[in-house]
């Protein structure tokens, strides 16, 4: 943590200085990134200060976090919210995790269409529509698709947006089940937590590859500037998904700002894909290794099925 707290704000700004020099030429040769133009009714990164948007999703955050405030955030859109689709085997494995069942009073789903608001308000507490102008976000993504990519480039404002409200997260896919609450031991570890598809070595070793599927990130001054480079790098790789941009920031001159982060262990964040696994240390199970929600459903299913077996006979 040292490292990261001596972050060196020089090199930094200097970076944004060259990014933000790129932008003008990238808005104009690329439209996939034009999404980012304001307007009154809807929520950005830019624009917190007194908007009425934000005060609503800050009286909701309030709500939702727990004490020290911290809480679950997925985000979803139709196609995985709609009745028997992903968000339910999401919600099913709180149910039959370990402890996991009062987490659902801190989950926040954060809607990124209409209909997967309304589907989210009918079976869940705590939902927020997040609205991109422009874009209905509501159909099955493919994810090479131009508007996959600013799905998952809204998703990463909303965890700015969060952090900058002071409440510090665990941001999960959806496609993700949750076996045992791992909030208390990862919260405590570091700052910053992602899940590694290929975790090998050491959680600290930056070899691993970052999975954004599932993030723990404190809010902090350093890590919401963390978030903003995380963003602005996109710039550089307009055609790239989050994850993808994330690995590129190592090789970046201003790497020390990723020195901090902790990357999770395979035996703790499973992929549903591996063939053999130790339910017992499992926390976390992830389906991004299929891809296309029926594929995923069918894993996911089979799974939650070993899994309640596999409860039953261990407890
Ligand atoms: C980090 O992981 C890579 C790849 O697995 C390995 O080659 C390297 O030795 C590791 N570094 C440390 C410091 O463990
Ligand atoms: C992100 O992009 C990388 C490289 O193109 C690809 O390997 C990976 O599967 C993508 N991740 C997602 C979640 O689409």
């Amino acid at each position: 943590m040292q490292v990261w707290r001596s972050l060196n704000y020089v090199l930094t700004i200097l970076l944004l200085f060259a990014l933000l020099s790129c932008i003008h030429y990238r808005l104009s040769t690329n439209p996939n990134l034009m999404v980012e133009k304001s307007s009154p009714g809807w929520l950005s990164s830019e624009r917190l200060g007194h908007h009425e948007e934000a005060q609503k999703l800050r009286s909701l955050l309030k709500k939702v976090a727990r004490p020290d405030k911290v809480l679950v955030i997925t985000t979803v859109n139709y196609a995985w919210a709609k009745p028997g689709s992903v968000l339910d085997l999401f919600l099913e494995s709180f149910h039959v995790g370990k402890g996991t069942k009062r987490i659902l009073n801190h989950l926040l789903i954060v809607a990124m269409d209409q209909k997967a608001y309304m589907r989210c308000k009918s079976i869940h507490p705590h939902c927020y529509f997040f609205d991109t102008p422009g874009i209905d976000f509501a159909s099955e993504q493919q994810s090479t698709s131009p508007d996959y990519l600013k799905f998952m480039w809204r998703r990463v404002e909303f965890m700015q947006i969060v952090l900058e409200l002071g409440y510090s997260f665990f941001f999960t896919d959806a496609d993700v089940l949750w076996l045992k609450n791992p909030i208390p031991k990862f919260s405590s570890d570091s700052d910053f937590i992602i899940a590694s598809d290929f975790q090998e070595g050491q959680p600290e070793n930056q070899s691993n590859i970052a999975n954004t599927g599932f993030i723990y990130v404190k809010s902090e001054s350093y890590t919401i500037q963390f978030i903003k480079l995380w963003r602005l790098s996109r710039l550089l790789y307009p055609n790239e998904n989050d994850s993808s941009v994330f690995e590129k920031m190592k090789q970046d001159p201003h790497a020390d700002l990723i020195l901090g982060v902790l990357y999770l262990n395979r035996a703790y964040f499973g992929a549903i894909c591996q063939s053999s696994r130790d339910m017992g240390k499992l926390y976390i199970i992830h389906a991004s290794c299929r891809s296309g929600v029926e594929r995923k459903l069918h894993d996911l299913r089979l799974f939650l099925n070993d899994w309640k077996n596999y409860k039953r006979v261990s407890s």
